[in-house]
């Protein structure tokens, strides 16, 4: 519940005293019927507030959530072939989420989810670098030179030359390897892409951290809201320029 002054100030429509005015000129309905006293409650959830007429969005809590996305979904909200959506998971009733960037229907792991524009620019923008970390069963032996040229840099399908990374061979997994592969760019299918131009095409891939944020425990199908520190961290770590925030370790 909120007053319905500081709602309508909230919405943008004005400051708190210039709200009050508009309340006791009329001029603001709730659901329909005009209010003239003052402090209303209104339910953010089920009230319809007007203002002159036109309805007011509310300003929407601002929420962000950590998802292991399970295999067998698509990271946007309609899929041409009808498969499910990350969203289907999530049931936040009243938060419209958006995923930040994309994970590939198959690819498993962290997925942040998030109503807050700002954070969604500075976690994708291309010069802000974030690191995005993957564990991926690449097919056959990966050597120790392999690894090195996905370090430098590789040649994919389309002629791009992707930026230095970080690579290391965790273990083989019979005639596999277990690569873990760090990013600081967000070419489409980008990992995939990278391990097909060592000729070691994915078996199977997940998202394991995106700058310090890290998968932890959660169970595939899991989610959970991000602390407001965890937030500021992330925020801090998008830094503004290519040397600037996370640091490639
Ligand atoms: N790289 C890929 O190839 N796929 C993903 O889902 C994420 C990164």
């Amino acid at each position: 519940m909120m007053r319905l002054q500081k709602f309508l100030a909230h919405a943008g429509v004005g400051s708190l005293r210039t709200c009050e005015h508009y309340i006791a000129q009329g001029l603001v309905q709730v659901n329909g019927q005009t209010v003239t006293a003052m402090g209303v409650q209104i339910d953010l959830e089920k009230d319809e507030v007007s203002f002159r007429g036109r309805l007011v969005r509310g300003a929407e809590e601002k929420v962000t959530i950590l998802l292991n996305k399970p295999e067998g979904y698509v990271t946007t909200s309609k899929d041409q072939f009808g498969r499910p959506s990350v969203l289907d998971l999530i049931d936040l009733p009243g938060v419209r989420l958006y995923p930040v960037g994309r994970l590939d229907y198959q690819t498993t792991g962290l997925l942040l989810l998030t109503n807050d524009g700002d954070l969604t620019y500075r976690l994708t923008h291309p010069r802000h670098h974030v690191a995005k970390t993957y564990e991926a069963l690449l097919q056959g032996e990966v050597t120790g030179v392999e690894i090195r040229q996905l370090e430098k840099g590789v040649v994919l399908d389309d002629g791009y030359r992707t930026g230095p990374a970080k690579a290391r061979l965790l273990s083989q997994k019979g005639r596999n390897s277990l690569v873990r592969l760090t990013i600081f760019e967000g070419k489409n299918h980008q990992v995939r892409r990278m391990a097909k131009a060592i000729h070691h095409p994915v078996l199977h891939l997940k998202r394991v951290q995106i700058a310090d944020l890290t998968i932890g425990t959660l169970k595939e199908g899991a989610w959970r809201k991000l602390t407001e520190q965890e937030i500021q961290e992330l925020k801090k770590a998008c830094g503004s320029g290519r040397n600037g925030g996370q640091a490639r370790k």
